[in-house]
């Protein structure tokens, strides 16, 4: 039996993107477990990793991106006794999830509850245990503080309001104005960071406890300024750079680490669920357990934009670099 993958055939644009059909199954070797993927989703850091310039992946063409997936275990490994045939599963694969099939380690899976919507399962894996650990394992927030959230309109922004939310935080939220209403609608006050200049606004408010900044270059010194005393700057990722806007990856990473040695009374923090998961397996499994409970009581609803098919991954693309996307696109696999 065969199954179809959209592997990127070379670093580069969109067009780069191929479905392919391939004439057998993935085999998983005896410490694995073969999925049949339910969704993926398509992010804005898969485009990173198509044109290349993913910070720390190793990795040449041809492969298939795909940072996370949601899908039943097809079969398992020999050596496998954790995970049954028939049962719901979800991983962080940073590559390879743009396919109907994957094989994974059966350590690296987190059992999926039943009854939950595969799109809306997917979408917790990395954009929301990103929020879920900036606000509660890095920045540590506090009921009712203050925090400002850079592209609070994107995946990892409107997560980041949904649990802000939970916990009663004050929040701004820079985005372009097609977003806005997203934002009220999430508990956020907008800012339209083309038109005012958020480093006024929020300090004229007596500053922030926390701002969540993934835009970099001159983002991470103006957020930094957004603080108020005993206020910390948690960076993860570099959106500018990635457009081909921003500076040195390296240098803006030194500079946010030598803020926290200083004597300023802030603190910063660089952020990477890749690096945490590696420190702290068990908080990755813990949180993202958790952020499924809430979805099944309902407390959080992942603002999905697009559900699509994996062979609309160059449309997906396209869209995620125009900035045309509000919440995430879910790309959804072997639908029935
Ligand atoms: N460190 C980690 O572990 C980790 C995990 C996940 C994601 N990330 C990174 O986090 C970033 C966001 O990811 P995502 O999936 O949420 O991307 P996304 O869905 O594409 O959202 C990014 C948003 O930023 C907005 N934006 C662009 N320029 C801006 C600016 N100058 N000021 C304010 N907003 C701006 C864009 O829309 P508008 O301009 O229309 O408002 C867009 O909605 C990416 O750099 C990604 O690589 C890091």
């Amino acid at each position: 039996m065969g199954y179809q993958r959209v592997i990127m055939t070379e670093f580069g644009g969109p067009e780069v993107l191929q479905v392919v059909e391939e004439a057998t199954l993935p085999e998983p070797a005896a410490d694995e477990v073969r999925i049949r993927a339910l969704a993926t989703s398509a992010c804005f850091t898969d485009t990173l990793v198509r044109k290349g310039i993913y910070f720390g992946l190793k990795k040449e063409p041809p492969f298939a991106p795909g940072y996370d997936v949601v899908g039943v275990v097809d079969k398992v490994g020999t050596a496998v006794s954790t995970f049954k045939v028939g049962q719901t599963v979800a991983d962080l694969t940073v590559t390879d999830a743009y396919a109907e099939y994957i094989c994974r380690p059966a350590a690296s899976l987190v059992p999926v509850p039943d009854g939950l919507d595969p799109a809306e399962a997917v979408s917790l894996v990395l954009s929301y245990v990103t929020a879920y650990q900036m606000l509660h394992r890095v920045a540590k927030m506090q009921r009712g503080q203050t925090i400002l959230i850079h592209g609070a309109g994107g995946a990892v922004g409107t997560a980041l309001l949904e649990l802000g939310r939970l916990l009663d935080l004050k929040m701004y939220g820079t985005a372009s104005p097609s977003k806005h209403e997203l934002i009220k609608q999430l508990g956020g006050i907008p800012i339209d960071y083309r038109r005012e200049d958020f480093v006024v606004r929020v300090q004229a408010d007596g500053g922030v406890d926390a701002v969540f900044d993934a835009i970099g270059d001159a983002y991470f010194k103006r957020s930094f300024d957004s603080l108020k005393k005993g206020g910390t700057l948690v960076a993860y990722g570099f959106y500018d750079n990635g457009m081909g806007k921003g500076g040195s990856v390296p240098l803006e990473y030194m500079k946010v680490k030598l803020w926290n040695l200083l004597p300023n009374g802030r603190a910063t923090h660089f952020y990477s669920i890749g690096d945490l998961r590696k420190k702290q397996p068990g908080w990755f499994r813990e949180d993202l357990a958790a952020l499924f409970d809430l979805l099944a009581r309902g407390k959080i609803k992942p603002v999905i934009a697009r559900r699509m098919k994996l062979e609309d991954a160059v449309e997906a693309h396209k869209m995620i670099e125009e900035a045309a996307v509000k919440g995430r696109i879910v790309l959804m696999v072997n639908e029935t």
